[in-house]
């Protein structure tokens, strides 16, 4: 019996599995493929500014909150993995291809500027200068000097490691049902597809889009079907390899936003260039589509014409747990022994510092900090209660 059993271990569960250990608690992860789902496609852009929008001011003061504990988290996870996690404070250029992008990028920063969030209009050549790669065609610019990055498949590593040594296991088994104490009643632990049983004082679930499929759910990915209403949004990334023998160079992450489509190019110290994403109402088919390929690639090369030379080296696709409000999961589910951290959507990189804390708050303290109210799982909880029906004879 452990204190807590954590269902996946991307980087929510293992950033949660490490704070929990830290606070004394003994836990197990339980995931077949640890980090092979949206942590293994992910970007890793932190960017609370040039990833809001529209109706997201909520998850905006969310996205910052976390963005301001990246430095020490990833400082902290570096040094006790003694490795490092392609933590870099570069900055986001984001530029418009066109004249009705532009129109859409400044409409966009005066929604952020409202926000209170720093970003500013520079000029095209300004824009060149400071990357020189940029393409002929370039209509307008921001830059959004706070914006920081970070390598996911290495934060990922270093958890696993950090794991291994404070004695966390992570045991390669999928989980197929909750364990409860009755049926609907308090949950007690998880059972894995060899039928074993995990039992735990607190089962936090942090299995991405795949969480709804452990709760009750009448199927459909409306928010009245389940408690935990994820759904998959796939996303098609793929990989350029700029390495040292390479003339290719960008600075700083490069978005932009071409005849309305959004792209975004990500360089690393190591060479590596993620190009992204697509966002599609679509199943985690884990398929990466001609279409999907092309349309990213051509919306790339428009801003940055430079990535023709570069080798193509991996091409992924996999599914961002999205969730109906685009609001994290995050904290008590409404139901004994079942706690939430899932449903991050575009935003899970960034996010995992803040989610790690506060359901450690919540599983040590019985509540999250103030600053995570948002991200309460029992906004769905309420969603689902018995709907009221129009009196009958009435009106409808
Ligand atoms: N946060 C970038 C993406 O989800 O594509």
């Amino acid at each position: 019996m452990n204190d807590a059993v954590v269902v996946g271990c991307g980087i929510i569960g293992a950033s949660v599995a490490w704070r929990l250990s830290q606070v004394g608690l003994s836990v197990t992860c339980l995931d077949p493929t640890p980090g092979d789902g949206a942590t293994f496609a992910a970007a890793g852009m932190l960017a609370p500014v040039t990833e809001a929008e529209f109706g997201d001011a909520e998850l905006t003061g969310l996205n910052l909150e976390s963005a301001r504990e990246w430095p020490g988290f990833a400082a902290e996870l570096a040094e006790a993995a003694g490795t490092e996690l392609g933590f870099g404070r570069t900055g986001t250029l984001t530029v418009a291809y066109d004249a009705g992008d532009r129109q859409e990028l400044r409409r966009l920063m005066e929604l952020r500027a409202g926000l209170g969030l720093a970003t500013e209009e520079v000029s095209v050549d300004a824009a060149r200068a400071m990357e020189p790669l940029l393409g002929p065609r370039i209509a307008g610019a921001a830059w959004t000097p706070d914006e920081h990055q970070v390598d996911p498949r290495r934060v990922h590593a270093a958890l696993l490691a950090v794991l291994a040594a404070r004695g966390v296991e992570v045991v390669r088994r999928r989980v197929v049902a909750l364990a409860e104490q009755s049926p609907g009643g308090p949950v007690t632990g998880a059972v894995d597809d060899q039928g074993t049983t995990h039992s735990a004082g607190v089962l936090v679930l942090a299995a991405g889009w795949a969480s709804r499929e452990l709760t009750p759910s009448s199927g459909g990915y409306g928010a009245a079907t389940t408690t935990t209403p994820t759904r998959p949004v796939k996303g098609q990334v793929l990989r350029l390899d700029a390495g040292p023998e390479s003339a290719f160079s960008l600075g700083r992450v490069v978005r932009g936003f071409v005849q309305s489509r959004q792209v975004y190019l990500v360089p690393r110290a190591d060479g590596e260039v993620v190009v992204g994403a697509t966002s599609e109402e679509q199943p985690d088919d884990r398929r990466v589509t001609a279409g999907g390929a092309f349309g990213i690639l051509r919306d790339a090369r428009a801003l940055v014409p430079g990535i023709d030379e570069l080798p193509l080296v991996e091409l992924t696709a996999r599914a961002r747990p999205g969730s109906p409000d685009n609001l994290p999961m995050i904290g008590g589910s409404g139901r004994p022994g079942l706690v939430l951290a899932t449903g991050h959507y575009r935003n899970g990189i960034l996010l995992a510092p803040l989610t790690a804390a506060a359901i450690t708050a919540y599983v040590r303290d019985g509540a999250v900090p103030a600053w995570a109210a948002a991200a309460d799982p029992r906004r769905f909880v309420r969603a689902v209660g018995p709907r009221r029906l129009a009196p009958t004879g009435g009106r409808p």
